[in-house]
């Protein structure tokens, strides 16, 4: 199977033309198109219903997660509601299986990395914080046990790994993803996991099981030469 991952449009209504134009050919180069989140800029299902009016054109299969910007407006539940009837594969903390390939999908959450990683000691706050991390890390749990193929991939929106985050500010390293997403990865075993929201990190990396994680945000697919709108991957 050939398929197409992006991530991070940010779509907003003025953005139709260009999206449309970048994704003209999706068809001919992939057998499905994989959006790993941030689908709209601020949440809100009007945006989400002019993407959507862009999408359905292209007329290829898609699965997807919703992103941070994705909740900004708490429509999050609409927005799912809206993309599904539209015929795409929304995950979050589910999989799907196309063609004798699984998918196992979720947005995941911030947290850090390694000994970075920020852990449920002290305030509550922090132990909250924390809480939601490790959920999101059950959540991936829960998609990846459901498959059964023995082609897997993984679809995020937050990074599993640090190294697909260089190039983006240091300080900002624990909030572009989580550690704990990859422990679940290399437990279970996967071909290939994109992910996307470090908008200004590193293409290509492995998890410590050297499982091969790729940041598919727009911004940095178009950064390099030629710039192009998704990356092909065969699984
Ligand atoms: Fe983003
Ligand atoms: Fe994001």
């Amino acid at each position: 199977m050939r398929i197409a991952a992006t991530a991070d449009l940010h779509f907003e209504p003025r953005s139709a033309t260009v999206l449309r134009d970048q994704f003209d050919k999706v068809r001919d180069a992939a057998d499905l198109l994989i959006l790993a989140g941030d689908l709209t800029n601020y949440g809100q299902p009007t945006e989400m219903e002019t993407l959507l009016n862009t999408l359905v054109r292209l007329r290829i299969p898609t699965v997807a997660v919703l992103g941070n910007h994705d909740y900004e407006s708490e429509q999050q539940i609409e927005l799912m509601r809206m993309m599904t009837a539209e015929g795409i594969k929304v995950l979050d903390g589910s999989a799907y299986e196309r063609d004798g390939v699984g998918f196992a999908g979720t947005k995941g959450f911030v947290g850090g990395f390694g000994r970075g990683a920020l852990t449920a000691f002290g305030e509550p706050e922090i132990k909250a914080f924390v809480r939601a991390s490790i959920d999101a890390a059950l959540k991936l749990e829960r998609a990846m046990s459901q498959l059964r193929t023995t082609k897997r991939v993984v679809v995020l929106h937050y990074a599993p790994i640090a190294s697909t985050t260089e190039g983006e500010a240091p300080e900002i390293s624990p909030f572009l993803g989580s550690s704990r997403l990859a422990e679940v990865i290399d437990r279970h075993g996967a071909d290939l996991v994109v992910h996307g929201h470090a908008h200004n990190g590193k293409l290509n990396g492995y998890t410590t099981g050297a499982i091969p994680v790729h940041n598919v945000a727009i911004t940095l697919l178009q950064s390099q030469g030629p710039p192009v709108a998704y990356r092909i991957f065969d699984v």
